[in-house]
């Protein structure tokens, strides 16, 4: 008996599918038997992934597309419907961080940055993802916040108020179009072992990166696959009564 959440034939798109946290998704989500669409800025990325779960008999196909510009997410609407006529799952998971600095010290074009990519780059895929699943009478966004979306993100306030944002657009969203047969959850980790939390390990010294580790009460980083465990739960019809919520994973961090 398969008990692992049932996500077969489901054809779910993962922005930033390339790396970290939605690479685990794509993986795990195809290994259940979904059609994973992996659309990611870093194009070389997206197609060793898609050529990787292919060869391992899953079905994938790789997107490039920056979530920054409207026209480039509807192509890559358009492309992904190209691959299956509809999309039943939209995993919102492009994202950037900036290093650890108070807030002077943040530079305008890095908050911009943070915005865009990790706001306005949710905000469009939801835009397109919305007309769809309206038209072709359901499906389920999953937005990737972050624990700081949620409270106090002291040193990174351009990231945190990006996905505060995020938290935002869920709930309202989830609202708007619950009586459409579309779902809304955010899901939102503490710090987890990917290239983004790496790139930040390696230019703390180490007391800053052995006080990143213990930021939890696991005092250990979560591992990518241990999220894409609950985004896979969220694809599957198991979390059906659930909108608007933010799944938190945080090693007990907000307890
Ligand atoms: N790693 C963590 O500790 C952590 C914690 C909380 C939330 N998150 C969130 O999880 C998501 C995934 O992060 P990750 O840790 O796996 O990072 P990652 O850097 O490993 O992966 C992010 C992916 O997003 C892609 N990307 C960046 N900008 C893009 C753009 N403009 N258009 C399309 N793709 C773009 C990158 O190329 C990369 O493949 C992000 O939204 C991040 O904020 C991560």
């Amino acid at each position: 008996m398969n008990v692992a959440a049932n996500v077969e034939g489901k054809h779910i798109l993962i922005t930033g599918g390339g790396s970290g946290i939605g690479a685990a998704s794509a993986r795990i989500l195809s290994a259940r038997g979904a059609i994973v669409g992996i659309a990611d800025v870093n194009e070389d990325n997206a197609i060793t992934l898609s050529e990787e779960i292919i060869a391992a008999g899953g079905k994938a196909y790789a997107i490039s597309v920056d979530v920054t510009e409207p026209t480039q997410v509807k192509a890559m609407f358009d492309s992904a419907l190209s691959h299956n006529e509809k999309i039943d799952v939209i995993i919102n998971n492009a994202g950037i961080d900036h290093f650890p600095a108070p807030l002077t010290e943040v530079d305008d074009a890095m908050f911009m940055k943070n915005i865009q990519v990790n706001l306005a780059g949710v905000w469009y895929c939801m835009k397109n993802a919305l007309k769809h699943m309206t038209a072709t009478g359901g499906g389920h966004i999953i937005n990737i916040a972050s624990v700081a979306g949620l409270r106090s993100a002291p040193m990174i306030s351009a990231y945190s108020a990006s996905k505060h944002g995020v938290i935002g657009l869920t709930k309202s969203a989830a609202v708007e179009y619950a009586r459409a047969n579309i779902r809304i959850n955010a899901v939102c980790p503490s710090f987890v072992d990917t290239p983004m939390v790496q790139g930040v390990l390696s230019k703390l010294d180490e007391r800053g990166q052995k006080g990143l580790i213990a930021a939890n009460p696991m005092k250990r980083l979560g591992k990518p696959d241990e999220i894409a465990n609950a985004i896979a739960w969220l694809c599957s019809d198991e979390s059906s009564f659930m909108t608007g919520q933010s799944v938190v994973l945080d090693g007990g961090m907000l307890a």
